[in-house]
């Protein structure tokens, strides 16, 4: 039996759902139930009434998904995928910079630990950042970890962003002048990328969206040929919206090693043995869930 089949067989009788991010290889899309953005997924994963959840993704997004449906076997098939951004957050710096700004409101993007999320008043994604810092009541927000997210932020409102020192490697990387070069190469070309790119990339961009706000507004660009600054996972997902449209990866170098840890060998492993499963603390579940209830609440 094909390796595609066996999963299948397992996750019927295991009552398993299979959801990817956008990043995922193009194998492990095509297997998945909903592929998505963080969002997208962890609603589906609270919603449905699998008992298992294996997600291809990385490990804060399998987190959120245990912390909003603690009841299901949350499993990552690699539990080394990580994420560098959601790293260089923590409780203790954090707590630190509240004395600093004990008026601000401590936004934190889904990209993060489930302690730091506890230790937060509210959670956002890339693609409700702007409209929910725009809710609040506070007029001072310490945005944390993406330093590029809350810039972009800073652009659509009048309150004072204090950006957090992190970012993603893999956006970081891409360059002003790297965009100059693909822009010559394809004159015609529509350009869209990620809010965790640099400032100066967003600034010669057509367009910044998150993954999931880039499949939505697909439909609505007439350009034959688009450039896409963002993980290459991402343009499995947007050629089987759009097959007539040439999708362009900005850079070679837009690659997320550990998105790339999931293959469908450990997919199945994970779905025979039921492991690696990941679940947080009830403590610090309790208070995480309330910043992405507040968050869902608000979106
Ligand atoms: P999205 O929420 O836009 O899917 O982004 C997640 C992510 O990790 C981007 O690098
Ligand atoms: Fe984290 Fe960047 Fe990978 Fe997204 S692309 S999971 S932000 S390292």
């Amino acid at each position: 039996m094909k390796l595609e089949e066996t999963i299948a067989k397992l996750k019927k009788e295991k009552n398993a759902l299979i959801l990817a991010h956008n990043y995922q290889n193009p194998d492990v899309q095509d297997i998945a139930d909903y592929t998505g953005d963080s969002l997208e997924l962890s609603r589906i994963a609270a919603k449905n009434d699998a008992d298992i959840i294996v997600f291809c993704g990385v490990h804060f997004m399998a987190e959120s998904a245990f912390i909003l449906s603690p009841q299901k076997k949350v499993i990552l098939p690699d539990s080394s995928a990580g994420c560098p951004m959601a790293d260089m957050a923590d409780v203790d710096s954090i707590l630190e910079m509240k004395k600093k700004y004990p008026e601000a409101a401590i936004v934190t993007y889904i990209n993060s630990s489930a302690a730091v999320k506890a230790a937060s008043d509210i959670c956002v994604t890339s693609s409700n950042a702007v409209s929910i810092v725009n809710k609040l009541n506070e007029e001072t927000i310490l945005f944390v970890p993406d330093k590029n997210l809350a810039h972009y932020v800073q652009r659509f409102t009048n309150k004072k962003i204090i950006p957090w020192d992190g970012f993603c490697p893999t956006h970081e990387k891409f360059t002003k002048e790297d965009l100059i070069a693909i822009k010559n190469q394809l004159p015609d070309a529509y350009v869209m990328v990620h809010p965790e790119c640099r400032q100066e990339v967003i600034d010669l961009a057509d367009n910044t969206l998150s993954t999931g706000q880039m499949v939505n507004y697909i439909s609505h660009i007439y350009h034959k040929q688009i450039i896409v600054g963002t993980e290459k996972g991402m343009l499995h997902k947007l050629k089987k919206i759009s097959p007539e449209k040439e999708f362009i990866l900005a850079s070679p170098d837009f690659i997320c090693p550990n998105m790339k840890k999931i293959s469908l060998e450990k997919i199945l492993h994970a779905l025979i043995n039921e492991e690696p499963i990941v679940s947080v603390q009830e403590d610090i579940r309790v208070k995480a869930l309330q910043s992405l209830q507040r968050m869902l609440e608000l979106s």
